[in-house]
């Protein structure tokens, strides 16, 4: 079996990125990293893992559409046939999932459906919730809404501030992220509606 060739989306520094790189084996490759900000860390983190790292830089599109348009091309000129959305903090447009619906995946650092948007820490920490988590889940049209594959609870402390609680979250995604890729990989991932089904490994 080929590795599956996975294109990861990111914004910021990229140490989900790091984590999906670094758990690479035979199951898949990251093929490409796109982010929409020129200056990201993640950006560095492909060059210096050899794999091709390609700007498409929000403000340089005319409209929402055509910066989608740029991403799909970046992601099918490098073959992707999975996406990974690593802290990418830019809504894609419709046709985005013409390309890639049913096969991108997101992370995001609270126990969805509760707390979803760009401040899910934040928003889970205001509400005084005492467990907090993290989710990968199917990206879908409708943000942070898509078929859940994995969460992990969070315990949250006395004292958390939006960073220490994010940074023990973010610890979580590292690692339940590879995994998700994997089960992928794999062909163990069975969606049902928004139920998702982890098939024994044969
Ligand atoms: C993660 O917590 C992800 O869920 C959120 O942004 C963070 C990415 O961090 N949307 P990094 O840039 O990979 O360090």
């Amino acid at each position: 079996m080929s590795a599956l060739k996975v294109g990861v989306l990111a914004s910021g520094t990229g140490s989900l990125l790091q984590a999906i790189l670094d758990a690479r084996d035979a199951s898949y490759e990251v093929c490409v990293v796109v982010s929409d900000r020129p200056g990201a860390g993640a950006l560095d983190r492909a060059v210096r893992a050899d794999v091709p790292a390609i700007v498409c830089d929000f403000a340089s599109f005319g409209s929402r559409e055509e910066f989608t348009g740029a991403v799909v091309r970046a992601l099918t000129n490098h073959g992707a046939e999975l996406v990974a959305s690593a802290g990418f903090m830019r809504l894609l447009s419709p046709g985005y999932f013409e390309a890639y619906g049913g096969r991108t995946l997101n992370s995001h650092p609270a126990l969805l459906p509760s707390f979803p948007g760009a401040r899910g820490v934040r928003d889970a920490l205001a509400h005084g919730v005492k467990v907090s988590g993290a989710t990968i889940h199917f990206m879908t049209l409708d943000t942070d809404s898509g078929p859940i594959i994995v969460q992990e609870a969070v315990p949250v402390r006395d004292g958390d501030t939006e960073e220490t609680l994010h940074e023990r979250i973010k610890e979580v995604e590292r690692r339940l992220y590879p995994e998700a890729i994997r089960l992928w990989a794999q062909g163990r991932l069975k969606v049902e509606g928004q139920r998702v089904h982890v098939l024994p490994s044969s």
